[in-house]
């Protein structure tokens, strides 16, 4: 428990005296009548606990250094359908809180929690209605005196990664990688795109990860140039390049990779020279991945060389700046080239300036070209991109996702194997 503990410490020491946060575990989602979503724990609360039960508040005293919480009671009933609840006393002594209390005591214990309290920070989207009601009861005995967003103080937090997160991502990367080695070995023609998704989950689940940290986009053809592509419903067809972006929620810590690879297990010609493009530009923004490197320079080392590749292969008329300057690239290259990744897969945090030791981000350049009638028929239907996850660390970086194979080479050898 000590990285919880001491996340937990971290943060009372940021508030301080005077202010109390609190934070509300995820609900439990229903999917149809009585069945509900696999449960999964809200991020932040993750964050800081460790603890995995809905229907708990975790309340952090300022002016006590203490962290408390609020979580349900042991029932013998509830835990014969639907399995172990801690009860507030062993949540108290596993999770290392200060003290631990039945969820049915929040209320009346509340507000003499904050009675004496100047500030109260919560996270504004969640909670549902007992954050409402949290809120104006606030309001209520502060004669309106505004809440203040506890994200300020944990965004920044989970930013930089601490050993524990890093050793997550590090697996969560591996297993992501062992699945796309998977996929790309059991990749043929004339299968369906859902057949290679159950190989993803099949390596994900196989290797301790429980659930993909997002729908796994397993694109052919012409499907890879829809960008959030989920469908996964089409036959694979002969000819056509495969991409597939999938990733492994690893103990709430995801991997986000993605990889093209011919559905034959030979590129064409022309795919095989637009992929040299993205690979090229993949590798060179990993490679400038360093402390104090700054974000914007490293997308723009990407886009060079993406646009060149265009104005190389006549999909853009013009010179390469003429056509950064103007945003025409913007037709094949309509996203950015990555964003952090953690607890969440588009993790939390903005995006400074500057690279630091300590955060985690995707590097994820593309070329998507839609059929149409200005552009050679080679390249119509073609949709690639390479992503990594890759650690900043102190001398420059680390890619968590390096043993997913992405050289033509290692690709057609690992579709071959
Ligand atoms: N898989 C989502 C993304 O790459 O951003
Ligand atoms: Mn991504
Ligand atoms: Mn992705």
């Amino acid at each position: 428990m000590t990285p919880f503990v001491e996340r937990r410490r971290r943060l009372l020491g940021q508030i301080g005296s005077g202010s109390v946060a609190v934070l509300f575990a995820a609900p439990e989602q229903r999917r149809s009548n009585d069945t509900f979503f696999p449960y999964r724990q809200n991020s932040y609360f993750h964050y800081l606990t460790g603890f995995p039960e809905p229907e708990s508040v975790l309340v952090l005293d300022g002016s006590a250094q203490a962290a408390v919480l609020f979580c349900r009671d042991k029932d013998d009933v509830s835990e014969i359908w639907e399995g172990f609840r801690y009860g507030a006393d062993a949540a108290r002594e596993a999770f290392g809180m200060d003290a631990a209390y039945s969820i049915a005591s929040w209320r009346e214990q509340m507000p003499k929690i904050l009675q004496n309290a100047q500030r109260l920070l919560v996270l504004p989207e969640e909670g549902g209605a007992a954050g409402q009601a949290l809120v104006r009861h606030w309001q209520k005995i502060k004669n309106g005196a505004a809440v203040e967003n506890l994200a300020a103080c944990l965004d920044g937090m989970r930013l930089i990664k601490d050993r524990h997160e890093t050793d997550l991502l590090k697996t969560a990367g591996e297993i992501s990688a062992a699945a796309h080695i998977r996929a790309m070995q059991k990749t043929r023609p004339d299968i369906s795109e859902l057949h290679i998704e159950a190989e993803l989950l099949h390596e994900f689940m196989r290797r301790g990860a429980r659930f993909p940290a997002y729908p796994s986009i397993v694109a052919g053809g012409k499907n890879a140039c829809c960008l959030h592509y989920t469908a996964n419903n089409d036959t694979l067809r002969n000819g056509d390049l495969l991409l597939v972006d999938a990733g492994a929620e690893y103990q709430g810590y995801a991997g986000d990779i993605t990889r093209t690879f011919p559905v034959n297990g030979r590129f064409g010609g022309a795919q095989k020279d637009l992929y040299e493009v993205v690979l090229a530009a993949n590798e060179a923004a990993i490679a400038a991945v360093k402390p104090g490197a700054a974000w914007a320079g490293i997308q723009q080392t990407a886009l060079n060389i993406l646009a060149r590749g265009m104005v190389d292969f006549k999909l853009l008329a013009g010179t390469v700046e003429g056509n950064i300057e103007s945003g025409a690239f913007k037709r094949y290259y309509m996203h950015g080239l990555g964003h952090w990744v953690g607890l969440d897969v588009h993790d939390t945090g903005g995006r400074p300036a500057v690279l630091q030791a300590g955060m985690c981000t995707t590097v994820e350049p593309g070329i998507y070209i839609a059929a149409a009638a200005d552009i050679p028929a080679c390249f119509h239907n073609i949709g690639i991109r390479v992503e990594d996850n890759v650690l900043v660390t102190e001398s420059g970086c680390e890619n968590y996702t390096a043993a997913a194979p992405k050289s033509v080479a290692a690709i057609e050898e690992t579709m071959r194997g």
